[in-house]
């Protein structure tokens, strides 16, 4: 006999309600908790549909009784027993279950269990190292399965809405060639081939370009992506793809199509409606307004530039940052200009994280305006301030002046810092935007060279391709990326689909034409077999699913996510292998042991 046979689950937990009152029932679960009152013992019995209630007594069953008393959390149990309503006064409103209860009548321990190293509930205050090394005791939390649920119906979601529309699910390899996204590549060494390595895909990027080549016409694939980068909340070195491409489309198809599945992904799985079309900024326009190409747009608080205004004032290190040819811009903080002194000088610290050289206040209060700097400023200049800023008795004008990158990044974030402290975010908003017309290239300081914004198969616009050569940074490329609440969830573009553009592109990012044909000959060669125009784009599955599930860390909607050193605790990997495997794969390593 086998410990499950003769007891038959029948139900699950968190699906009982008044409508099976008076069935027998068979339940499996863990316990979740067990209370000894004398003569009745009350076990929360636990599985992935929720809880409910069994009672078991010596008047009902002895035997079950005397086990009952001996269980102890987290362990696995199979119930039979009778759904009985509860009466008026021991309904438990908290607990979908909490109209009845099941009366015991036998009990299996189907296994026992350690005392586990935290409670298995919902909002736990523990080391997330510790909720890692346990990940199965973390992911039987009730919040955790929750995220897995939802996860697997977002996938389920995408696929209906690929398939209905005569997209195909191809798969594409994971032991390839480096694809160039922007990060470093995981390599994976070659046994047959000494001294050769795949690399692990940094996205599909090529092969479902060259699956438009191949007449596939409407790919997706929900994919693993590997990045070696440094890791932050919602950056993982392996993490999930939608991936998209279409032939015979312009940017137009793409888009709509794009906000027409994510609408009826946000309705399906979480119940929210999405207004569709979704607002659309030009890079620059985002940087100028917000000084981010992620801009969260769930709260106003955009930058103003006061260049022109401060002009020509007392003030040197205005003076000499525009003579430099910089900016000085200002966010209006509404209504704080009561900051406390100590949480002005932390502001300072705040935005130096970020590369500015100081932060300058204006604070305007029924006495005038208050500030270090306004005695630089003549009243026409003031004046000029107030009314460009639109600054009120009561407001708070923070401001920064220096190169534009640093006064985008840093006014930008202090714009973030500002509404979190305020509290000006409504989590209950879902904000879409597009961004579109990215720079083509950015220029790489270290590496005195340009690079591609997004990756070289991008195409330029029509009208910039003549500046390919002459004026890289004047180029904007057929770009987009999908924006929600702050954070980038989605980025493709219009393809480059013939040879000798692809060349241009190539050396324009430095690559002379022999590493082009080493590195992507082959794409540079399908190019020239009738390839359609074609475009696409590709999801951080993980981060939607960390929006929709209101998460701050992708951390949680990923069943057995890496550290931010990029280890996995429970398996500690990665780990050192045997000296015979390095032999076998022609590897020397020469990295300074642990002693
Ligand atoms: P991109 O590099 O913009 O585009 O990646 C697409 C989306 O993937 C998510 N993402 C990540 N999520 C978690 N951890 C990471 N380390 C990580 N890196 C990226 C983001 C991002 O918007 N091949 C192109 C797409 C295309 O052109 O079609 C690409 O990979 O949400
Ligand atoms: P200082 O003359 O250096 O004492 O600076 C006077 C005020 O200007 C102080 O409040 C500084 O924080 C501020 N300040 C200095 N540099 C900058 C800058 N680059 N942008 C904005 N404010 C600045």
């Amino acid at each position: 006999m086998d410990i499950m046979t003769g007891l038959k689950r029948t139900h699950s937990c968190g699906q009982l309600g008044k409508q099976q009152a008076e069935q027998q029932v068979v339940l499996c679960g863990w316990v979740s908790r067990r209370r000894d009152h004398g003569g009745l013992i009350f076990i929360d019995l636990r599985d992935r549909s929720g809880i409910v209630q069994v009672v078991f007594s010596p008047e009902m069953d002895k035997e079950a009784f005397a086990k009952a008393e001996s269980v102890r959390s987290e362990y696995v149990l199979a119930v039979r027993g009778t759904v009985k309503l509860r009466s008026a006064e021991t309904i438990n409103e908290n607990m979908s279950t909490g109209a009845i209860e099941v009366f015991g009548a036998e009990l299996r321990i189907l296994n026992s269990a350690k005392t586990p190293p935290f409670y298995i509930q919902d909002n736990i205050e523990v080391d997330e190292l510790l909720r890692l090394k346990y990940r199965y005791l973390d992911l039987r939390r009730p919040e955790m399965q929750y995220n897995m649920i939802l996860r697997h119906r977002v996938a389920k979601a995408m696929r209906d809405y690929f398939d209905s529309h005569g997209f195909l699910e191809v798969e594409t390899p994971m032991l390839t060639k480096s694809t160039p996204e922007g990060a470093r590549d995981y390599l994976v060494p070659s046994r047959v081939n000494p001294g050769k390595f795949y690399a692990l895909p940094q996205s599909p990027q090529i092969f479902k370009q060259i699956l438009m080549v191949a007449g596939i016409e409407k790919y997706f694939q929900i994919v693993r992506c590997f990045r070696d980068e440094d890791l932050r909340a919602d950056r993982q070195p392996e993490f999930t793809q939608l991936d998209v491409e279409m032939s015979f489309i312009d940017r137009e198809d793409i888009l709509n199509i794009m906000e027409e599945m994510i609408a009826k992904l946000f309705k399906e799985s979480i119940g929210a409606d999405v207004q569709t079309p979704f607002l659309r900024l030009s890079y620059q326009e985002a940087m100028d307004k917000y000084g981010s190409d992620k801009p969260d747009l769930r709260f106003g608080m955009e930058l103003t530039n006061l260049s022109d205004v401060v002009r020509g004032s007392d003030f040197k290190v205005f003076e000499t940052v525009l003579a430099d040819g910089g900016q000085v811009k200002a966010i209006n903080v509404k209504g704080y200009a009561n900051i406390p002194r100590r949480e002005l000088d932390g502001l300072v610290n705040y935005v130096a994280t970020y590369g500015a050289k100081g932060l300058a206040w204006i604070c305007f209060t029924p006495e005038g305006a208050k500030s270090p700097i306004a005695k630089f400023f003549s009243d026409d200049i003031m004046k000029k301030i107030t009314e460009t800023a639109q600054a009120q008795t009561g407001d708070l004008l923070l401001v920064i002046a220096d190169k534009a990158p640093v006064v985008a990044n840093a006014l930008g974030q202090l714009r973030l810092e500002m509404a979190r402290r305020l509290n000006l975010i409504d989590q209950d908003k879902l904000n879409f935007l597009w961004i579109i017309d990215f720079p083509m290239f950015e220029y790489d300081e270290e590496d005195k060279r340009w690079t591609a914004m997004h990756h070289p198969f991008t195409s330029p616009r029509d009208e910039d391709i003549e500046y390919l050569e002459s004026d890289p940074g004047r180029v904007k490329a057929k770009a987009y990326d999908m924006v929600l609440n702050g954070t980038e969830i989605g980025g493709g573009s219009l393809r480059i689909y013939n040879r000798e553009l692809q060349e241009k592109v190539f050396k324009a990012i430095g690559l002379t034409p022999e590493e082009a044909i080493a590195k992507f000959g082959f794409l540079l060669e399908a190019f020239e077999f009738g390839t359609p125009p074609h475009g696409g784009i590709a999801f951080g599955l993980d981060r939607l699913v960390m929006i929709m599930a209101k998460r701050s860390s992708i951390r949680d909607v990923i069943a057995f996510p890496k550290t931010q050193s990029a280890t996995d605790i429970m398996t500690q990997a990665p780990s050192e292998v045997a000296s015979k495997q390095l032999k076998e794969l022609s590897i020397k390593t020469a990295v300074l042991v642990k002693k």
